[in-house]
């Protein structure tokens, strides 16, 4: 039981004593209203009684109240920090708990109709990423009379966006969203449903679910390790999808040799100069998939630079690298990414662009203090608005990474960008 349970009750016994009592006397004079004297006309103690012992009882009565208020003041004052300590915690909690809500889908035990808001369909229940469906318009594509084609758009994790972004940068963009993106504007001033209360029980809830810098560490280490693997997967799927499409044309020209009737063999026709477009698009997922192979096996086995390569991809591309989100080579459909570094969200870092924000050469100088910029903006960043490099302007919408990656992975990313 809380100290504050036993007052109330306390105080509720007091309370029904006091009832009990007045209930009581009230009762009393209903059973027995014979007439009583009053009490001016009543003898009183006499002079002696008054000035010895009646008036001793009401100053040891003054004396207990006074020692009663001396020590309870002081403890008051001294349980007061611990007391507000107690109440912030417990705003905390409650905040946490309301962000948890709003965070949920309808797959979790916290899901409430009424005020979740379904990140977890896209960032996942357990907030370690996943993924959003994304239409690529047709004036998003190299032709623009190409049909607009359904892909896939990766949403970033969100358990280690803390060791990335700082609190104020999480509430930011979550309150204007990622235009051009499937992440919505949540927050009111940027046009969502929310106000700054729910965003900030949002970023409360986030703080909670963060996992430690080591095992963030640990999860890039792993997605580095498989970028091989990945690569192999994704050619082994387009051949199987090739596979599977002759298998489909075969069976076109079968039905088209069976075809008997000038109708039958229209449709049949039609129907093999289908598959046979299909055959050569699968085609062409193979020869897209097996030269990102080759690229990622080139760049896993380059040194410095081609590990600088495999973590830029896994950790910058998304916004410097324009259609990276939704590259998907198995899908002869989707159009492929532009050039790496090539700019998207984040600014081109190729064609000398980063050397000219961050200039110098390393490899005459390992101190030279464009390099060394660079490498301090991608680890610690600045805050918004403040200079970085030569003439760059922080907008605060960079996340940085020296929580995330080990020095040597953003050195090497950095020189993989000075070689873009
Ligand atoms: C429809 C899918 C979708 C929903 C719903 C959604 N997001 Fe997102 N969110 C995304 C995508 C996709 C991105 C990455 C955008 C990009 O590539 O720049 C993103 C990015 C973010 C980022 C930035 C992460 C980073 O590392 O760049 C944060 C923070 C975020 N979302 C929080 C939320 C919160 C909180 C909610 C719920 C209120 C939410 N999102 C709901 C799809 C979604
Ligand atoms: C969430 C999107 C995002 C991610 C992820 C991201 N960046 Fe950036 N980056 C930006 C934005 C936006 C800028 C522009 C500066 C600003 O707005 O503060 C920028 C600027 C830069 C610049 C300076 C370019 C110039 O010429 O001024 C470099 C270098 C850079 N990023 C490197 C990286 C590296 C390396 C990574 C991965 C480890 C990375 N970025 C990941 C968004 C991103």
């Amino acid at each position: 039981m809380t100290l504050r349970s036993v007052l109330i009750a306390i105080n509720v016994v007091a309370i029904l004593v006091i009832l009990g009592v007045l209930g009581f006397r009230v009762l009393r004079v209903r059973h027995r209203p014979d007439e009583k004297p009053a009490q001016n006309v009543t003898p009183f103690h006499d002079d002696d009684v008054l000035e010895t012992t009646h008036l001793e009882n009401v100053l040891m009565w003054a004396l207990i109240v006074s020692a009663i208020i001396a020590v309870a003041l002081p403890l008051y004052w001294l349980r007061e920090p611990s007391r507000q300590e107690a109440l912030a915690a417990g705003y905390h909690d409650s905040a946490v708990e309301r962000g948890h809500v709003l965070y949920s889908n309808k797959a979790m035990k916290t899901y409430d109709s009424t005020q979740s808001l379904l990140c977890a369909d896209c960032h996942g229940t357990d907030a370690s990423g996943g993924s959003a469906p994304f239409v690529i318009t047709s004036d998003m594509q190299p032709d623009k009379d190409a049909k607009p084609v359904q892909a896939t758009w990766k949403a970033p994790a969100l358990n280690d966006i803390l060791l990335r972004f700082t609190p104020d940068q999480v509430i930011q963009i979550i309150t204007y969203g990622r235009p051009g993106t499937p992440m919505p504007a949540w927050g009111v001033a940027g046009g969502g449903p929310k106000n700054e209360q729910s965003v900030t029980d949002l970023v409360a809830y986030l703080a909670s679910i963060q996992i430690s810098p080591a095992k963030a560490r640990a999860r890039v280490a792993d997605d580095l390790s498989k970028a091989v693997a990945n690569a192999e997967a994704w050619v082994k799927t387009a051949t199987d999808n090739l596979a599977a499409a002759e298998e489909a044309l075969t069976q076109a020209q079968g039905a088209l040799d069976q075809a008997t009737t000038t109708a039958e063999r229209r449709s049949a026709r039609a129907d093999v100069a289908a598959a046979e477009a299909d055959v050569e698009a699968q085609k062409r997922a193979v020869e897209n998939t097996q030269a990102y192979l080759d690229e990622v096996s080139a760049a896993n086995d380059g040194g410095e630079v081609g590990q600088g390569r495999l973590l830029f991809e896994q950790q910058c591309a998304r916004c410097h690298t324009s259609g990276w989100n939704t590259f998907d080579p198995t899908k002869p459909e989707i159009p492929l990414p532009g050039p790496q570094g090539g700019g998207a969200f984040g600014p081109n870092l190729t064609g000398g662009a980063t050397l000219a924000q961050f200039p110098g050469n390393p490899a005459s100088d390992p101190k030279t203090k464009g390099f060394l910029d660079q490498i301090s903006w991608v680890a610690d960043g600045v805050e918004a608005n403040k200079p970085y490099g030569v003439r760059g302007i922080s907008s605060g919408r960079m996340p940085h990474f020296g929580k995330l990656l080990t020095e040597d992975q953003i050195r090497a990313i950095v020189m993989f960008e000075r070689s873009l």
